[in-house]
């Protein structure tokens, strides 16, 4: 990395560098002024070392550096020398040494900083996010962006490696009113008319397997207007692929062995077992989610029919009218969980539509609110069925499966990190697979696609499309890591027949399919392989791979919950010469 300004990097001198000349380029992190010495640490990509300026240097060298404050940026001469032992520094990668300035330049000056430049930095998001250059100096973030261009870089050499080709699809796009919202960007050309930005390449990678490219994929941008939590952002970055003359297997070996290939190069861990699956039913059944969280147990059981009988109508009414008691054990829970904790344990399962929570806590003069309404053989019953033992707490929700099931499944994932039931650095990965292909949408009283309209029905199922359209499921599979869906995709419909009886289960007519998909509608006349394919979100992955929760912590200009950028001040205000080109009118019409 020489170049016109310097020949070396600041956090790569070791003691094998001793007695050499450098020259170095950076930020000053840190000055220490100890009347006639002065120490500064110099900052760039590769890290820090110490500069010393004492009466071995030149006067007016020493003037100059003087003068310099954080962040002003430096060009430095000097002779690597090794520290006197006690000024050894085991925490600092370039702690044996030190570099004894012998002439400095100031390449520019900085104003006093509005953040920290440093990893333990405690300012306010809102700061860091206008000051972004600031917050990307610190070394943590550094190792973000490095890790995201590795990731990049192994993603396309493995795989260039399995025959893929890297091909990009139009930002420009036809805008699609399935899914998420779009960024809508109005043509100048056609007065009226809009090009919706990418949801996802879905319809053009499928193209790309009609047009005889047997394998794509695409480090690919998408965008989705929609209201941001933790682990969303409006403008993301999948890793898409897809490919021909597959059955699903095949793409989720690809795709599993892409994975398993990043986290041995980035993480060091190998992966030697295959990634275990389990249909969608089951991860439901089993966990409460479509996304479980396989680094701890605490698995659902059904209790309906030990107390399909009850006494207790919460219990009974939820089972004869067809749902279901699911109960989760909390192992050793007794003395962990107060009573104003029950209270909140009882909000959260309200949060998933849940009625109440019921419990029973094992310990003598037991405060449980149902022992009075059930029976002591019912009780007895749940005890043995849930294993439960003195100090542990089982918890009851009754409702119909749905409910019971995810809030009894979110009220797990609370317990867990309560319990600290959750092993860090752990990765539980596992393939969800056999989705619900189609959910009905009660408000508007017709059935969506779970995933989109091309994703193939299960063979067996399709005969059901038209009788019971909510018991088909879909050759559709996600990877899901530590309660987290890392990816998902599926095989496409590859077959007018099937493609047609898909539309009308959705409520499509004729016409209105064409209207929205008419170029894929015509391309699928003309000889179209049996291909399917994935997209992981790459966003995600890097989070991940470095314990980071905050999605925005992952992306170099990421946008905030209103979908600001806070450095750039986008969205902004367009002209009026702008919106005139446009056509575009501004209205108060709301
Ligand atoms: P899907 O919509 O499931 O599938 O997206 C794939 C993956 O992208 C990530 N992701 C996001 N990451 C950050 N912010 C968001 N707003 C966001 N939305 C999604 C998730 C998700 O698993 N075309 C299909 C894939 C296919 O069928 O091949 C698709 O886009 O990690
Ligand atoms: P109630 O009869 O409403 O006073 O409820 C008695 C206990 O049962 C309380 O602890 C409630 O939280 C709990 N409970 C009420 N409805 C449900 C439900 N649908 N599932 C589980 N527990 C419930």
């Amino acid at each position: 990395m020489k170049t016109f300004y310097r020949n070396a990097l600041c956090g790569d001198l070791t003691k094998k560098e001793i007695g050499k000349e450098v020259k170095l380029t950076g930020w000053v992190d840190t000055r220490r002024n100890f009347g006639g010495v002065l120490f500064i640490d110099l900052r760039d990509r590769s890290g820090k070392v110490q500069l010393v300026v004492n009466d071995k240097t030149p006067a007016e060298v020493k003037d100059e550096a003087e003068k310099v404050r954080n962040e002003y940026v430096l060009q430095v001469e000097g002779e690597v020398i090794a520290r006197d032992k006690e000024t050894i520094n085991p925490k600092m990668k370039t702690g044996d040494i030190e570099v004894l300035v012998k002439n400095l330049k100031i390449l520019d000056t900085s104003e006093t900083p509005p953040i920290y430049v440093t990893d333990d930095d405690t300012s306010n998001e809102a700061v860091r996010l206008q000051y972004r250059y600031l917050d990307l100096r610190k070394p943590k973030m550094q190792q973000v962006m490095k890790t995201r261009s590795d990731v990049n870089q192994i993603t396309r050499n493995f795989l260039v490696d399995n025959g893929f080709w890297e091909i990009e699809t139009p930002m420009l796009g036809k805008p699609t009113p399935e899914g998420a919202r779009d960024f809508l960007v109005p043509s100048r050309l056609q007065h009226g008319n809009f090009f919706g930005l990418p949801q996802s390449p879905q319809l053009f990678k499928q193209i790309l397997m009609i047009s005889g490219m047997d394998r794509y994929f695409q480090i690919a941008r998408c965008f989705r207007d929609e209201d941001l939590r933790q682990d969303r952002q409006p403008e993301f970055t999948q890793i898409d692929l897809e490919m021909s003359f597959v059955n699903k297997d095949d793409v989720m070996r690809v795709s599993e062995d892409l994975i398993k290939e990043i986290f041995k190069k980035i993480k060091g861990i190998e992966f030697k077992e295959d990634f275990p699956r389990m249909t969608y039913d089951e991860a439901m059944q089993r966990y409460g989610s479509d996304k479980p969280d396989l680094r701890f147990g605490m698995e659902i059981e059904d209790l309906s029919d030990i107390v399909k009988d009850s006494d207790f109508n919460v219990f009974k009414n939820a089972v004869t009218h067809g749902g279901s008691v699911r109960a989760i054990l909390a192992k050793g829970a007794v003395d962990k969980i107060s009573k104003k904790q029950m209270k909140n344990l009882e909000n959260l399962v309200k949060v998933y539509k849940a009625k109440g929570l019921a419990w029973i806590d094992m310990k003598e003069n037991s405060k449980s609110p149902i022992l009075k309404f059930i029976s002591d053989e019912e009780k007895e019953n749940i005890i043995k069925k849930m294993g439960a033992e003195e100090g542990d707490i089982i918890f009851m929700v009754a409702d119909n499966d749905e409910i019971a099931l995810t809030s009894i499944g979110q009220l797990r994932l609370d317990l867990a990190d309560r319990l600290g039931l959750i092993p860090e650095d752990s990765y539980e990965f596992t393939w969800v697979t056999d989705f619900p292909l189609l959910e009905y949408d009660a408000n508007e009283g017709r059935y969506n696609a779970k995933h989109h309209p091309f994703t193939q029905p299960v063979t067996e199922d399709i005969e059901l499309l038209e009788s019971e359209p909510t018991k088909v499921h879909a050759d559709a599979y996600d990877l899901v890591v530590n309660g987290v869906e890392l990816g998902g995709g599926s095989l496409r419909i590859h077959n007018q027949d099937i493609q047609e009886k898909m539309f009308k289960a959705l409520g499509f007519t004729n016409e209105k399919a064409w209207e929205q998909f008419g170029f894929l509608l015509e391309a699928l006349k003309y000889g179209t392989p049996p291909h399917g394919g994935l997209a992981f979100g790459m966003d995600r992955l890097i989070m991940l791979l470095l314990g980071i929760d905050n999605i925005r912590d992952v992306i170099a200009f990421p946008k905030t919950q209103n979908h600001s950028d806070l450095m750039s001040e986008a969205p902004a205000e367009a002209s009026l010469d702008q919106l005139i080109d446009l056509g575009l009118q501004l209205d108060d019409i709301l």
